[in-house]
């Protein structure tokens, strides 16, 4: 619900259980940041955007204008003008000055949601859905600026974007846009992001914030395994269950910044956009620069909530693909079964093993095309290598599916091998410094997709392989970060315009990928998890999480990842051990309960591995067909985690109907102490009875308890002997 005070001026914009309100203050009509937090009843709290205080509105004494810009919370801060934090916008005229300060103009608010040119947004029906459009200007600048705000009906989540438009006759440089900005008052926050590196994604990282700025940030053309574009500020009580947060994460796949800022006054500013570094946008008159949207979430419930709020937002008004509510195939990856060592014949045998054990789908990885017989060549040559696939791919693909399984298939499409044929023929159709030698990184450049013939060729490289055989996946890698920022085809002064046309262009074609093959399962990929966002997550419904595939390395990664994205999404394999990342081995049945809590599917040569561990196979297949849809659909609870407890991890799904629920426990470190845990579980029904029973321990007992005594008392998880020992748990209510 969004609705406007015509007396107060002020917009209240209603979630379920959050209210968020923004104020036109002053003749001069500034667009100030009232209040974000739990639901209110009517419009009156414009008192705390303080303009009744010293230093007071222009209007009432125009001798500290400059103390009014640096403290008033300004819904959409511009730089330059006496404001000293950090604003969302800077431009730069064609005379070269800097400065622009934006005063209210109109506004509307209509039912659903509208799309974002070129950029992948959060989507919903005029039921679902309403906007709320402010236009503001600065009419010094000759720009337009427009607020976009929706509200969702169904969950906790306000989406903001913004669009500059240039109303002036002469041209502008944008050199900074962020999509979206809250001023509030400091309530001794702790800042939560999540960092990592390969093979480490998306740790959970809490720290105070202090005065200053602190931001988590990537510059390297692609959201990165390093920092995530996801950025909370919790009381410092918050827990799982109770506490207040505030919580913004970016539908974009590219540079990002995140920050907050804490002023002289203990003011927070909070905001997130494209990272400012190396950006520099041209806006010719009449031309518009629509930024990426932020979906913001505020809780006073804890991270359940908020994870909740975006899980559920993700699953039904982000996620477009045929399969975002279907069981996915269980896949066979050959990656770290043969790496690069494989053909048809090798292939073949595995399929026809894997096959006979229940697996769905064989994914022929990196390898296939062109002379690639290691990583040191071959990008962009999307050739079949007939001399790995003999009799060609098709045949490949027709004898796959003759075992009753699906093929999929590996890409890299945005990258070009120096030596390659490609590269031989087009060196200039890498992104370079002209002049300059280029940076390798796995010995690979990167193409220059702001070129459109550059995207055509590769486009209709891919697309030719998918129309050649029947093929039904697609994983979608990049393997390197950008560097050497150049395109021969932009001038001087839209070079700055290259790392953000290079994300449009992958979803350019990305969107073209699956509108040309609409029931093609696209899984996005980046050197394991480096471009696991919202932005690509509107496109294929799942994304490789991590390059590390060892079960207890995965317990941080999952739980990172799960913080923000459904379980649905996380791409999780069973691979071989000593795992191939970091040398440990852990028990077969640990590796494929913790593959469960995501996509699920196997790495590893299924012809070689021992036949103990190929019997458990079947076993493993029958549960992900038993729990598949309640792991994919349920409502996701974190009940401990090993990163703080150092011991074990648990957690839980839920049916919406509260009839049946899975809780996975797994001890990590084993101690002589043969006690069982008390676990205390979440999300059931108090009034109902249900069943438990530990699904993989025929020693234990079914027994039946109700919600209450199992929320409130828990539930005891016997004594484990040995260290990585998994146990799954299902419960099912009594009818
Ligand atoms: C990185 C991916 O994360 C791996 O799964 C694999 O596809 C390799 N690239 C192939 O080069």
């Amino acid at each position: 619900m969004i609705s406007y005070n015509e007396k107060e001026r002020i917009f209240k914009l209603d979630t379920p259980n959050t209210s968020y309100l923004i104020g036109i203050v002053d003749e001069e009509n500034f667009i100030g940041h009232i209040y974000y937090g739990k639901r209110l009843r009517d419009t009156e709290a414009a008192f705390l955007m303080r303009t009744g205080e010293p230093p007071y509105v222009p209007s009432k004494n125009n001798r500290e204008r400059c103390s009014f810009y640096d403290c008033f919370p300004f819904e959409y801060p511009t730089g330059g003008m006496g404001d000293y934090r950090e604003s969302c916008l800077t431009i730069r005229t064609a005379d070269g000055h800097t400065g622009s300060m934006l005063s209210y103009v109109s506004h509307e608010i209509f039912d659903g949601k509208p799309e974002l040119n070129g950029l992948p947004a959060t989507f919903g029906t005029e039921q679902e859905c309403n906007t709320l459009r402010i236009i503001c200007e600065d009419k010094y600048a000759g720009m337009q600026v427009e607020l976009l705000f929706s509200v969702f009906h169904d969950t906790d989540v306000i989406t903001r974007s913004v669009k500059i438009t240039n109303i002036g006759q002469k041209h502008f440089y944008l050199t900074k846009v962020y999509s979206a900005c809250i001023d509030m008052d400091n309530n001794d926050f702790d800042m939560i992001s999540l960092h990592g590196s390969w093979a480490r994604e998306r740790y959970i990282q809490r720290k105070t914030l202090g005065y200053g700025i602190q931001n988590v940030s990537s510059f390297r053309g692609q959201s990165g395994h390093q920092d995530h574009p996801f950025l909370a500020l919790v009381d410092k009580n918050t827990t799982q269950e109770h506490g207040e947060i505030y919580a913004m994460n970016f539908v974009y796949s590219g540079n990002f910044c995140a920050q907050a800022e804490v002023s002289q006054f203990g003011f927070v500013r909070m905001s997130m956009g494209i990272h400012p570094e190396n950006f520099c946008w041209k806006l010719e008159s009449g031309e518009s620069f629509q930024a990426p949207e932020v979906v913001m979430v505020y809780t006073d419930k804890g991270f359940d909530a908020m994870t909740a709020a975006f899980h559920k937002l993700y699953k039904k008004h982000l996620i477009r693909s045929v399969y975002k509510n279907k069981k996915r195939p269980i896949l066979i990856n050959n990656w770290e079964a043969t790496y690069f060592d494989f053909n048809t014949e090798k292939l073949l045998s595995i399929a026809k093993e894997a096959s006979q054990l229940g697996i769905e789908m064989l994914v022929m990885d990196d390898g296939w095309f062109g002379k690639r017989n290691s990583d040191t060549c071959g990008l962009g040559d999307w050739v079949v290598n007939e001399e790995k696939l003999n009799g060609g791919l098709k045949y490949l693909v027709d004898e796959v599916n003759k075992l009753g399984m699906k093929f999929g298939i590996w890409f890299e499409p945005e990258m070009i091998s120096p030596d390659s044929d490609l590269y031989r023929a087009h060196p200039d159709w890498a992104i370079a410094i002209p002049g300059r030698p280029s940076t390798e990184a796995r010995q690979q450049y990167v193409l220059d997709l702001s070129r459109k013939e550059v995207v055509d060729y590769i486009y209709e490289m891919v697309a030719s392989v998918l129309r050649s055989a029947n093929i039904e996946y697609v994983k979608w890698d990049m393997n390197r970060q950008l560097s050497n920022i150049g395109s021969i085809c932009l001038p001087a002064d839209r070079q700055g315009e290259l790392y953000h046309r290079y994300v449009l262009a992958v979803y350019e074609m990305q969107r073209r990928l699956t509108e040309e093959f609409p029931n093609l399962l696209l899984e996005n990929c980046s050197g394991g998890g480096a471009r696991f966002d919202p932005g690509m997550l509107y496109f294929s419904p799942q994304i490789w999480c991590s390059d590390d595939t060892d079960a207890i390395e995965r317990l941080a990664i999952q739980e990172g990842t799960s913080l923000i994205y459904p379980l649905s999404t996380m791409g999780a394999h069973v691979s071989d051990c000593p795992n191939h990342v970091l040398g440990r081995t852990t028990p077969f049945e640990t590796r494929g309960i913790v593959a469960l809590a995501g996509t699920f599917g196997y790495e590893l040569d299924v012809t070689k591995i021992a036949q103990k561990e190929k019997d458990m196979i079947p076993k493993q297949v029958a549960l992900y067909h038993q729990f598949n849809d309640l792991i994919r659909e349920g409502d996701y609870y974190r009940i401990a985690s090993y990163q703080k407890n150092h011991l074990f991890d648990c957690w839980q799904v839920v049916s919406e109907d509260k009839m049946e629920a899975l809780v996975t426990f797994v001890q990590v470190l084993s101690r002589p102490n043969y006690k069982s845990k008390r676990i205390l579980l979440k999300g059931l029904a108090e009034d109902k009875q249900y069943k438990v029973c530990f699904v993989n321990d025929e020693t234990i007992e079914s027994k039946v308890y109700s919600g209450d005594t199992l929320m409130k008392a828990g539930l005891l998880i016997p004594g484990l002997f040995g260290d990585f020992q998994a146990r799954l748990i299902q419960l099912v209510a009594e009818a």
